[in-house]
This record gives structure tokens, C-alpha cells and sequence, in this order.
């Protein structure tokens, strides 16, 4: 119910590009909450890049830092809450995030997705080999996970603000 959505954190989930930092900052705004973005906090706590954490520890490693500041989040006051793709696909991260926030899936095609992705190589997991043919196959992969969050938007090239009046009449 919007009652309970309203003193819920909202979490941004979905794929590398797809404008989960930009929307939830923009939404914060607008719903004046504040803003947290799961993968700096984890670069604050490490005092390293998201790259630097994945070349020296692992994604194991990443993902339980992940874990850990996501279940801090949802303990505090209703914010808006961007995570990086991984997130939500981790069983328990997922949980934590379904039992104590309002997941939102931002999703849209693929194109849109390597274009963007293409602006700034900061991504360990797109270096591997051709961008699109690894975010592809990370579409596959986790659309099922994502598709368990409660509300689905499917954003298109267009202007993030779009997106965030989008979230809010859901939420609404
Ligand atoms: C990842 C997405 C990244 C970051 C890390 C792993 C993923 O976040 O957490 O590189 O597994 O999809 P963004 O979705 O913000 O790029």
C-alpha cells in the first residue's frame, strides 16, 4: 500500500546502464529524501574503486561489502537507494532489499544499455571481452531475478525526469 511504500527505502535494481545512480539522485530530489549509491559507499568504506576492489579481492569479496552496506541502508531512515547491478541478483542482498525496501526495476533495451555503458569504462565485468555481446548475456541471465522486484519500469533513450515521474505515479 502507499502507507507502507512511503516509510520504505526505494531501491534502484537493474543492469550496468540502465541509470539507476542518475534517476535516484533526481528522485531523491524530488521526493526529498536523501540519496545513497551502494557501490561509493563501498568504495568510501574500502577507500578503493569498485575496480581495484574487484582486481585485488574478487567479486566474492565485492559482493559480501555489497551485502553489508545494503543491510545498513535498510536499517535506516526511507531514502533512495541506488545499488550496482550485482546487487539484487545475490539471494540474500535480494531479500534484504524485498523484505525492508520498495525495489524498482529500471530496465529498457540493450542498445541503450551499451551506449551508455560505453561513455565510461569503470566496469570490471565489461572488460573481459565485447561489452554487448557480456551485458547480453548478464540481460539473460538476471532478468528473472529482477523481475521479482515490486514495481517494473521499462525506460526508454529518452531524459531521466521521464523516469522519475514514472517511478513516482507507481509508487503513487
Ligand atoms: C556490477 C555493476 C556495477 C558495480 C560492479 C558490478 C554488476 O554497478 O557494482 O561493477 O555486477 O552488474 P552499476 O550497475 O552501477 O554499473
Amino acid at each position: 500500500s502507499l502507507a507502507a511504500r512511503l516509510d520504505r527505502p526505494i531501491v534502484l535494481v537493474g543492469l550496468m546502464g540502465v541509470g539507476k545512480t542518475t534517476v535516484g539522485r533526481r528522485l531523491a530530489e524530488a521526493l526529498k529524501r536523501s540519496f545513497v549509491d551502494v557501490d561509493h559507499e563501498i568504495e568510501r568504506a574500502a577507500d578503493r574503486t569498485v575496480s581495484e576492489i574487484f582486481a585485488t579481492h574478487g567479486e566474492a569479496y565485492f559482493r559480501e561489502g555489497e551485502r553489508r552496506v545494503v543491510a545498513r541502508l535498510m536499517g535506516e531512515k526511507a531514502g533512495v537507494i541506488a545499488t550496482g547491478g550485482g546487487a539484487f541478483i545475490d539471494a540474500d542482498t535480494r531479500a534484504l532489499i524485498l523484505d525492508k525496501g520498495v525495489a524498482v526495476w529500471l530496465d529498457c533495451d540493450l542498445e541503450t544499455l551499451v551506449e551508455r555503458t560505453s561513455r565510461r569504462n569503470t566496469r570490471p565485468l565489461l572488460r573481459g571481452g565485447d561489452p554487448a555481446k557480456i551485458l547480453a548475456e548478464l540481460k539473460e541471465q538476471r532478468s528473472d531475478s529482477y523481475a521479482q522486484a515490486h514495481i517494473h519500469i521499462v525506460t526508454d533513450d529518452g531524459p531521466h525526469h521521464r523516469t522519475v515521474s514514472r517511478i513516482i505515479e507507481a509508487i503513487d
